[in-house]
């Protein structure tokens, strides 16, 4: 049974759900986080939620300086897996500054990589991302669709999936699961935890509840004629809780599977909901307007995608429960108790 953890961005959003479903059952958790785009108050707000305590290590994990640092806590902390959710994950700024996501998102994976390496622990959780699918696959998109990812950011994630497959070909002690998110949203339903974007959020859930608690005017809405039921765009939104408790199952199922490889899971629900349908929806969990307007489409976006999380379901037993209403209701609950983040 995996019972020692290291999770690598561990402070950020995803990463303190994974944290709390951790502490939950049990297990011991190292997070490795240098805080870029988040903030210690996540990680003592998740200690308070699970009563437990987190073991930490603030570094740098792209930087070559820091690593006789990191590979020494890391052994010190004798892990049986990790969870790798350290990264950079903006993808305008991925087209902007592709030098840095490469350096940044590829060095942070290969310098986790050689500290489990010399831990003798070979067991990777890799937070992948629908986003390296390409356009032109059919929905439910399964994980032998066509990969084509549209940006930098999205290449960054399949080309860290390759290296994880090409380790455990090289080395079959090594196993990895590549987690392919699809929308991410929602928060804790404690409120207690939840995402904390800097400046003007780029994702639709963040925009459309700082819209609601009154720190954006209206929402725009990028595209109405787009060939879906009310001609805005179609995604698959899965609530954080769920999500995080996909990291648990998928390291339990390496943890049984001695044999693994590395394999690529779609985290999904299954389901598409429309831009529409989600102001809708947020709107009646808040009791807020959601004033919006119509833009023009936003570019590298699709119509619509979503999941086929039959693998998941099939490998680990693992399902999505939360509906569309939790995850507003909860999303709510987080920036209406916490309307500036953790900044205060
Ligand atoms: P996040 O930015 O909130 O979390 C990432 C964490 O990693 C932050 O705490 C940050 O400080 C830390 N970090 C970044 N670079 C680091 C470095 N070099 N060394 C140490 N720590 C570092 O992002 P998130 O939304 O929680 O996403 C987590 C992971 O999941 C990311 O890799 C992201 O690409 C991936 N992902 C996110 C989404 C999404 O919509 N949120 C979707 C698919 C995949
Ligand atoms: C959802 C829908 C927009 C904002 C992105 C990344 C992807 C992954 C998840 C990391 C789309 C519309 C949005 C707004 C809007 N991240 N929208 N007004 O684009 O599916 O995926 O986050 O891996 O890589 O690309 O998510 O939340 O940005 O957009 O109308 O202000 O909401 O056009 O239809 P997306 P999103």
């Amino acid at each position: 049974m995996t019972d020692r953890i290291v999770v690598a961005g561990g402070a950020g959003y995803i990463g303190s759900h994974v944290c709390v479903e951790l502490l939950a059952v049990g297990k011991e958790v190292l997070v490795v986080d240098d805080f870029s785009n988040s903030s210690p108050e996540a990680l003592a707000r998740v200690e308070e939620i699970a009563g437990r305590k987190i073991a930490l290590l603030e570094a740098d994990l792209a930087d070559a300086a820091q690593a006789e640092k990191i590979n020494a806590a890391v052994a010190a902390f004798r892990p049986d897996g990790a969870v790798h959710l350290a990264g950079l994950k903006a993808v305008g700024e991925s087209v902007a500054e592709p030098e840095r996501y490469y350096r940044v998102n590829i060095n942070a994976a290969l310098a986790l990589v050689r500290a489990l390496d010399a831990a003798g622990a070979r067991r990777i959780v890799f937070s992948s991302s629908a986003t390296v699918y390409g356009e032109a696959n059919p929905n439910p998109v399964r994980e032998d669709a066509a990969t084509a990812p549209a940006n930098p950011y999205g290449r960054t994630k399949l080309f860290i999936e390759e290296i994880l497959k090409d380790l455990a070909r090289a080395d079959p002690r090594w196993r990895a699961c590549n987690l392919r998110y699809f929308n991410p949203v929602g928060a804790h339903p404690s409120g207690r935890i939840g995402e904390d974007p800097e400046g003007v959020p780029n994702n639709l859930f963040p925009f459309i509840a700082q819209t609601a608690v009154g720190r954006r005017e209206k929402l725009r809405i990028f595209g109405k004629d787009y060939p879906t039921r009310d001609g805005t765009g179609v995604r698959d939104y899965i609530h954080v809780c769920d999500l995080a408790r996909g990291h648990l199952a998928a390291l339990d199922y390496l943890a049984g599977h001695e044999d693994a490889g590395a394999i690529d899971v779609n985290l999904g629900t299954g389901v598409g909901y429309s831009v529409l349908e989600a102001v809708e929806a947020f709107a009646r969990a808040s009791g807020r307007d959601i004033p919006y307007e119509f833009a023009p489409r936003r570019p590298g976006d699709v119509a619509e995608i979503y999941a086929d999380p039959s693998r998941a379901a099939r490998l680990f037993g693992w399902k999505a429960q939360k509906t569309l209403a939790d995850m507003c209701a909860d999303h709510w609950r987080w920036q209406r108790d916490n309307p500036d983040g953790y900044r205060r």
